[in-house]
C-alpha cells in the first residue's frame, strides 16, 4: 500500500540521509513533492541519492559541528524553507555500561541529542523569521521509552530518552508559534546501525520470539507516520511520541 501526502512547496531538511531510515525518509518526502535538503557526512552517498531523486539537494554536514548545522539550515532558507526538519542522524554502540567510556557516552549524546536540539533551534528560528510555523520530526527509539536489555546500550538509551522529553518540551514551548515538534520511536528496522543484528540468525530468532507481530519492521512501515507528521494532516498534534514497533513496548 502506498500512502501519499501533498508536500508540494515544502522544503524539508533530513539528517542521516546517507543510509537507513534517513535515506528512506528522503525518498518518501521527495516522492510526495517536497524539496529535500539531504544531510550526512558521506558526500558520495548523498550524490547517489540526488542522482536518483531530482528533488533531493545534498548537503555534507557533520551534525556535531555548529557551523555545518548553520550552513545546512541556511541552504534550506535559500530554497524557501525549512518547513520540515527530520532529525534522523544517529549513533549508538551496543556496549555494557561498565565498558562504555565517558568519551563514547558524550559522543552518543552529542550526535543523538545535542545535535537534535541545535538543529531544532536553528530551524525554528528560520521558521519564525519567515513568519510561519513548521514541523519538526525527531527520530527517537523504543530504547528512549524502555530500558535496553539484553542488548545493553545505556548511552544510546539515555540519548534517546532525552530526545523523547526534548520533543515534549519543544512541542509545548513552540506550540503557539505554530511549530509542531513530534517524534517517531521506531522498534527494530534494517539499517546500517542494525546490520550486524539482522545478519545474526540467533538475534533474529530472539526478535521474532519477542516481538508481538513476530517479525521486525520494514522501513516503508514508517511512511504513514512520517507523512502524517510532515504534513498539515497533523495540525493539532504536537509534543507527541508515536511508537512504531510491532507491539514491542506494549508487552
Ligand atoms: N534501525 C532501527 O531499528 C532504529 C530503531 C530506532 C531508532 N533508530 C534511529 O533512526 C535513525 C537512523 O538510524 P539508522 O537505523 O537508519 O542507522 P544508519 O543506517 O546507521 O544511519 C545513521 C545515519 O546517521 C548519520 N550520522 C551519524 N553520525 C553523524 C554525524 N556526526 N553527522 C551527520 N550525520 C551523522 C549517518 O551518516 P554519515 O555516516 O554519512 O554521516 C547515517 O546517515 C537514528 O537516529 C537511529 O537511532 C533506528
Amino acid at each position: 500500500m502506498t500512502l501519499t501526502a501533498d508536500l508540494g512547496g515544502t522544503v524539508a531538511v533530513v539528517t542521516g540521509a546517507s543510509s537507513g531510515l534517513g535515506r528512506h525518509f528522503c525518498r518518501v518526502l521527495a516522492a510526495n513533492g517536497a524539496t529535500v535538503v539531504a544531510a550526512a557526512r558521506r558526500a558520495d552517498r548523498l550524490a547517489e541519492l540526488a542522482a536518483e531523486q531530482p528533488r533531493v539537494r545534498p548537503e555534507v554536514c557533520d551534525v556535531t559541528s555548529a557551523q555545518d548545522c548553520e550552513r545546512l539550515v541556511a541552504r534550506a532558507v535559500e530554497l524557501g524553507g525549512p518547513h520540515v526538519l527530520v532529525n534522523a542522524a544517529g549513533f549508538g554502540d551496543a556496549q555494557p555500561a561498565l565498558e562504555t567510556s565517558i568519551e563514547n557516552f558524550r559522543r552518543t549524546l552529542e550526535v543523538d541529542l545535542t545535535a537534535t536540539f541545535q538543529l531544532s533551534v536553528l530551524a525554528a528560528r528560520a521558521m519564525l523569521a519567515a513568519g510561519r510555523g513548521g514541523s519538526i520530526v525527531n527520530i527517537a527509539s523504543i530504547l528512549g521509552l524502555v530500558g535496553s536489555w539484553p542488548v545493553t546500550q545505556s548511552a544510546y538509551a539515555a540519548a534517546k530518552g532525552g530526545v523523547v522529553n526534548l520533543t515534549r518540551s519543544l512541542g509545548t514551548e513552540w506550540a503557539r508559534d505554530g511549530i509542531r515538534v513530534n517524534a517517531i520511536a521506531p522498534g527494530w528496522f534494517p539499517s546500517e546501525q542494525t546490520e550486524a543484528m539482522f545478519a545474526d540468525e540467533r538475534a533474529m530468532a530472539w526478535l521474532r520470539r519477542n516481538l508481538p507481530v513476530g517479525r521486525p519492521g520494514q522501513v516503508q512501515e514508517l511512511d504513514g507516520v512520517l507523512l502524517l507528521l510532515a504534513s498539515p494532516a497533523s495540525s493539532y498534534l504536537t509534543g507527541q511520541v508515536i511508537t512504531v514497533d510491532g507491539g514491542w513496548t506494549a508487552r
